[in-house]
């Protein structure tokens, strides 16, 4: 008896690893990689968004979380679609990345 409780805790501790792990795919929610945000935003956007780029410099805290999902629910990129700008499956974890680190966020970031 003893034992199985002792079993029963260690699947119980053991589930909530996997949650704690796992937290975005728990959701069901479509989302994207944060760090691969990251990566494709410096590798994607930073080369015209940077201080001295054509797009001018841009940063997560350049806008709200609220003003990029706005951005990114329009597609477009000035009067070309998003997609022309960067390829279609970078766009996901650049949105994450940017969201999460909006200028309303709980950990704004400057650089990319
Ligand atoms: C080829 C160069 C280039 C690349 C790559 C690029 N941008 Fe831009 N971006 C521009 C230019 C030029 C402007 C300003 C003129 C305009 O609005 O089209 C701009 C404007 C913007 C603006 C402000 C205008 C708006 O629509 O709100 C945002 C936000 C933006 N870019 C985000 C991004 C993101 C995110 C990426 C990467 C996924 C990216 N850009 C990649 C050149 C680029």
């Amino acid at each position: 008896m003893k034992r199985l409780t002792i079993g029963a805790i260690a699947m119980v501790i053991m589930a909530l690893f996997i949650l704690a792990m796992f937290p975005q795919d728990m959701m069901g929610e479509e989302k994207g990689s944060e760090k691969k945000g990251k990566y494709y935003y410096k590798k994607s956007c930073k080369t015209c968004h940077s201080k001295d780029g054509e797009g001018g410099e841009l940063t997560p805290i350049s806008k709200t979380q609220a003003q990029w999902e706005e951005f990114f629910e329009k597609g477009m990129h000035g009067d070309q679609k998003l997609s022309d700008a960067v390829e279609e499956d970078q766009i996901i974890h650049i949105k994450t990345f940017l969201i999460n680190h909006a200028a309303d966020s709980d950990q704004p970031e400057t650089c990319g």
